[in-house]
């Protein structure tokens, strides 16, 4: 059990209250926290402890009793009664470990950096949202300030994705099951699609998604690990730091990204489960006419042995038909042609791993129909997970944070990855002017633009429908 001094920053957000005080929240119930610690809440609104909880709505939640609102300006940010806090809390605890969370705009993070300094201790875990940085320099400079005032024991980049228990799977099952790791190569596989769709839009986080859109939203960071777990070569060991070279050394070997490959696009009006949504444009705190992509989709290649010539498609997009994330592993036809008449397009075995909703891996192989003719019809094997584990799964963001009180870096991002997935995210960006004339261009509810369409059927491939349940893609 750990006694902690928690700082959480950014309290008033939409991530503090959707995720961060549930999942602190229920490490306080099952006991991972102690009673004795404290959960300072800070962010900018003028509130009294009582008024936050009230407006977090966490008057249930068991944290609740070691809660303190604390007001603070980030542009300025004065952090006097923090240190008194701290002060007090040292004096009163010998051993504890302290925990700030910058759930913050990444505009902030360099003057936090201060104020984090004032407040450090010995076991300091100070937790930077994604994204880290507003763009490659910015990532840059900030990290710079980061690594002159803080060990990199104390530094954790989150990519909350890593936490998603099928998305650790991802080795699990590549490295410890012969049927999957010998297949796992150009020889056998024809493509890959890897897809983070959702059916929301941008809620009320539209000044936040201004300056982000899709591809420093969710590109940058998840769609990128994700791509590195599936595809890097096997580590030396399990050694963290093992796993984070093997997933740098990948991002490096992908080949520089072509114009043709990389859509952009942005949703329009539409409905989804039958009930009309706004365009972009329309939703709180956008501008009029914005030019923001709520959908980015790429083809990518990696030069290396394993991989070569291979496509990987990757989207993910806001307003989309439906929320799942998934990866499927698109197997080459048989080599002998004996069945290839039997088997028309489409028909490939697909591997899918389903990171949400239904967790699960299905694989999709094809079988004989009963009868005396001979045809086929595809059929599939299906693990759901949460049926052989219900209720032990814990919430993406419950894990990390469990770990960053742990000081375990295993699901948090090296800088080297984070450096270069902005590489990768700046070329791409690049060629966001050239498209925006086409914004908005999918309609909220499909699966996404044309041009995306357009994109994969250049290699003779389509997208996989989107759809909420594993077994039937
Ligand atoms: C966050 C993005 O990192 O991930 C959000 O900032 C997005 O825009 C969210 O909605 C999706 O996370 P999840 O866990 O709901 O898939």
């Amino acid at each position: 059990m750990n006694k902690a001094l928690i700082f959480l920053f950014g309290a008033t957000g939409d991530l503090a209250r959707k995720k961060l005080l549930l999942a602190i929240g229920n490490l306080y119930a099952e006991g991972y926290i102690s009673s004795d610690s404290q959960l300072i809440c800070i962010s900018r609104r003028n509130f009294t402890t009582k008024e936050f909880i009230d407006f977090a709505n966490i008057n249930n939640n068991p944290i609740v009793s070691i809660v303190k609102y604390i007001k603070m300006d980030f542009q300025n940010p004065d952090p006097i009664e923090l240190i008194d806090i701290k002060n007090k809390f040292s004096k009163e605890n010998d051993s504890f470990v302290q925990l700030s969370y910058l759930a913050v705009s990444p505009d902030y993070f360099l003057q936090m950096v201060d104020v984090l300094k004032k407040l450090d201790h010995e076991e300091h875990r100070i937790v930077f949202e994604k994204p880290f940085g507003k763009d490659l320099s910015h990532a840059k400079e900030l990290n710079e300030k980061v690594q002159e005032n803080f060990p990199e024991e104390k530094i954790f980049r989150i990519d909350h994705y890593l936490g998603k228990e099928l998305v650790q799977n991802i080795f699990n099952v590549r490295f410890g099951n012969r049927l999957f790791e010998a297949i796992w190569c150009r020889q056998y596989i024809d493509s890959i699609q890897i897809t983070v769709a959702e059916s929301t839009g941008v809620e009320k986080r539209g000044s936040y998604y201004e300056t982000a859109g899709a591809t420093k939203d969710m590109y940058q960071n998840h769609l990128l690990q994700i791509l590195s777990l599936v595809c890097m070569e096997p580590p030396l060991d399990m050694n963290p730091e093992s796993i984070r070279d093997r997933k740098t050394e990948l991002l490096r070997q992908i080949r520089k990204i072509d114009n043709k490959d990389v859509v952009f696009s942005q949703y329009d009006e539409g409905f989804i489960d039958l009930e009309p949504v706004n365009s972009y444009c329309q939703e709180d705190n956008v501008y009029e006419g914005s030019k923001t992509e709520t959908y980015t989709a790429t083809a990518v290649f990696v030069d290396n042995e394993r991989w070569m010539g291979v496509p990987i498609f990757l989207r993910t997009g806001k307003r989309l038909a439906t929320r799942v994330a998934e990866i499927n592993i698109i197997l080459k036809k048989p080599e002998s042609k004996v069945l290839h008449s039997l088997l028309g397009e489409g028909n490939e075995n697909i591997i899918t791993i389903r990171i949400q909703p239904s967790e699960g891996i299905s694989v999709s192989f094809m079988v004989k129909e009963p009868g005396p003719e001979m045809k086929l019809e595809k059929g599939h094997i299906s693990f759901c997970y949460p049926c052989l584990f219900a209720f032990n799964t814990m919430e993406a963001y419950e894990l990390a944070l469990l770990e960053a009180l742990n000081g375990d870096h295993t699901l948090f991002t090296r800088w080297d990855f984070v450096e270069t997935s902005w590489e990768i995210t700046q070329q791409i960006l690049s060629f966001l002017p050239e498209q925006i004339m086409e914004f908005p261009d999918y309609k909220a509810g499909t699966d996404g633009p044309a041009r995306a369409e357009k994109l994969i059927s250049r290699y003779g491939r389509k997208w996989l429908p989107l759809l909420p349940t594993i077994v039937e893609s």
